[in-house]
This record gives C-alpha cells, sequence and structure tokens, in this order.
C-alpha cells in the first residue's frame, strides 16, 4: 500500500488498487478467473489470503505461484530444534555439523562462510539453495507441497537435513 499511488498512476490500466475497508475481502476466484496457462500469480499479505489463492490455483502448473508471508506458517516449526544433522557443502567444500537448535545458515557464519539471509525465518527466499543430494525436513513458508515432493531447494535459514547424505549447493 505504501506504494499503491505511485504505481496506480504509472500503470493506470494495470494496477487495481481495492483495500479491504472499502471493498471487503478479495474475491478471490474473481480476481483469478482470466489466468492463462503461463501466466505467474506473485502474492503477498495475510495467511487466509494466500491460503486461498493456494487453494484456487493447486492444479496449476508448477511455479506458477509465488508467495511471500509476512509471518512463519508454523513458527513452533522454527524454534522446535530437531535432530543435529551433517551438510555437505559442494561448492564452499567441505563438511558442517548442524547441532539442534542450530540452523544450517548460522553454522555457516560461524565458520565465515559467506550467505545471503534476510527474514531468517523461512518467509522470504533470500537464502534459498538447491539440494543436490539427501532428504530435507522443509520448515520454510515458502515452498509448495509440490516443491518439497521434488527437493530440488530447500531454505537454509530454517530446514534441516533429514538423515545423513544431505548436499547442498553452497
Ligand atoms: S532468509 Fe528468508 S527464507 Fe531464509
Amino acid at each position: 500500500m505504501a506504494w499503491a499511488e505511485h504505481l496506480a498512476e504509472r500503470f493506470p490500466d494495470q494496477v487495481d488498487v481495492r483495500p479491504d475497508d472499502v471493498f471487503g475481502a478479495p474475491d478471490v476466484a474473481a480476481v483469478l478467473a482470466g489466468l492463462t496457462d503461463g501466466e505467474l500469480v506473485y502474492a503477498c499479505g495475510p495467511h487466509g489470503l494466500l491460503d486461498a489463492i493456494a487453494d484456487h490455483l493447486a492444479d496449476r502448473k508448477r511455479g506458477t505461484l509465488h508467495l511471500e508471508r509476512f509471518s512463519p506458517v508454523d513458527a513452533e516449526a522454527l524454534t522446535s530444534g530437531g535432530q543435529a544433522f551433517r551438510v555437505t557443502l559442494a561448492r564452499s567444500g567441505g563438511e558442517l555439523d548442524v547441532p539442534a537448535g542450530k540452523s544450517i545458515l548460522q553454522v555457516m557464519e560461524e565458520n565465515g562462510i559467506p550467505v545471503v539471509s534476510s527474514c531468517r525465518e523461512g518467509t522470504c527466499g533470500t537464502c534459498e539453495t538447491a539440494v543436490l543430494a539427501g532428504a530435507v525436513d522443509h520448515r520454510d513458508s515458502i515452498l509448495s507441497d509440490e516443491e518439497r515432493t521434488a527437493n530440488e531447494t530447500m531454505m537454509i535459514c530454517c530446514s534441516r537435513g533429514l538423515g545423513p547424505g544431505l548436499v547442498i549447493d553452497a
């Protein structure tokens, strides 16, 4: 909303500002009714809205929907330590032991390995890292169930290795 006026002026045919207090909650089905195959949806906002959008687009091709949540879906999962595990860093070389209660990102930083991050709670996607091998306990609020099953990336600020053999592109 901070940019609403500016965007509406600059792109009058492409921006439709509909505050809830004026128009009520958006009708997700109506808003997305004209979406064609190949078009992408980027959404941020409260969990209820984002869940409704995700449900509505559940049958769409993978990668259609991109969400940014303002808070973790499961904040408790972020603080429950999980099991200790070892991670192999394919690019940096070497292995790190990640204890319960710490993230891969924290342990990399402690070992002087630069890593870009922002929210550090699995909501922004800044730390998304390719998974080259191994199972992941996904704890972020970004990846879809399908993306989690594909196991191609993980958010190293919160998600953890499950068992031995986790190798990431870091
Ligand atoms: S730093 Fe935001 S998802 Fe990891």
